[in-house]
């Protein structure tokens, strides 16, 4: 689809001065910085602007570059990540803040491919970096910029995500590429939501298909996602002496490093055996006497619905703790708990443990 060069002109001033009045102050935009980009863009990887905030001040406070986050230890990044989601960004942003200190003296490499090439850089995030943090002329389609311009043009069916990309190319405003990517996702972001778009106050009303013909609701085109699962997990709050048993996982998987108490579901066991005898044991060789029920939680993960129910046991058999496939345990005390890497889901529990 061609667009006259009078449309592109309109889109572009028009978008950009709604940007420069309504776009939320941010911190990575308050005070812009390489460093801050890179680290914003990680975090809203998946996650959404307002979750991101006080994570992202928190984390430039603790590791103010990469130079500081290339000597950090791995945990110690992880625990300033916990409760944010998707780890595998957490090491993959240290992975590429060790090859930035190592190859590039702690600059970010000015060619995108040398970007593209780094630990956790998909086309998307390469783009947006290099046109925000270095002003480069690159179009960064996320889910609100595919959503914004599928609309606008009414681009659906086949070959959507190249014409969307081609759309997204030819629109880049080059003389402020890094303001008008974001200022597209903004739109998407806070106007042109997936549901109940406010179009009677977008600053593209006059030039958008999609209103003209009545048909925002139906593009983009739903994508078809995976039929959530429910699965079934037992979780066990051995302690002793007051200290809790929390287990280590090792490489792989999306926890990767990541402080847990045991725990199996029925994806790995059969239901007969989902009790917290068994899961102790099996992580363990650990057994107890006595558990008592402490609580059940929810969580989703990717298309996962897990219902968790907590077991606690006070009264465990002497013997060493002989781990199955964790890296490392730890006894903790119920305080120190809040220092550990741990996901959002294991934090729920540790509350539950914390709290009774
Ligand atoms: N989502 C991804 N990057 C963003 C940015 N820089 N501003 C707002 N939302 C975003």
């Amino acid at each position: 689809m061609e667009i006259s060069p009078a449309d592109r002109r309109f889109i572009r001033k028009k978008l950009l001065d709604w940007y420069d009045r309504e776009r939320r102050s941010l911190p990575w935009r308050e005070h812009p910085s390489p460093y801050g980009t890179v680290v914003s863009e990680f975090m809203l990887q998946q996650t959404r602007v307002a979750a991101v905030v006080p994570y992202f001040k928190r984390f430039v406070r603790r590791f103010p570059s990469f130079k500081a986050l290339s000597r950090a230890g791995e945990e110690e990044v992880l625990a300033a990540w916990s409760g944010l989601g998707y780890y595998r960004r957490a090491r993959a942003l240290k992975r590429a803040a060790e090859i930035i200190v190592a190859r590039h003296r702690g600059a970010l490499p000015r060619d995108p491919e040398d970007l593209k090439g780094l630990p956790g850089f998909g086309q998307y995030t390469a783009a947006a970096v290099a046109s925000i943090a270095q002003g480069l002329p690159l179009a960064a389609v996320d889910g609100n910029v595919r959503r914004v311009l599928a609309r606008l043009f009414v681009i659906g069916g086949r070959s959507e995500t190249r014409r969307i990309a081609a759309m997204a190319t030819d629109l880049l405003d080059p003389g402020r590429p890094g303001d008008w990517n974001q200022a597209v996702m903004e739109l998407g972001a806070t106007v042109c939501t997936p549901r109940d778009p406010r179009c009677l106050i977008c600053p593209l009303r006059r030039r958008c298909r999609a209103l003209e013909t009545g048909k925002v609701d139906r593009f983009p085109r739903p994508r078809r996602l995976p039929p959530v699962q429910r699965v079934e997990e037992v979780a066990v709050a051995a302690l002793r002496r007051g200290a809790l048993l929390v287990l280590q996982r090792g490489e792989g998987g999306s926890f990767a490093g990541m402080w847990e108490l045991p725990r199996l579901d029925s994806r790995r066991i059969e239901a007969k055996n989902l009790t917290p005898d068994f899961v102790l044991f099996e992580l363990t060789r650990l057994r107890a006497s006595d558990y008592s029920l402490l609580g059940r939680t929810e969580s989703t993960f990717t298309h996962h619905r897990i219902r968790t129910r907590l077991y606690c046991t006070r009264s465990l058999r002497a013997g060493a703790v002989r781990r199955q496939e964790h890296i490392a345990q730890r006894w903790v005390r119920p305080g120190d708990l809040d220092a550990l890497a741990a996901s959002k889901a294991q934090r729920r529990l540790f509350a539950l443990v914390a709290g009774q």
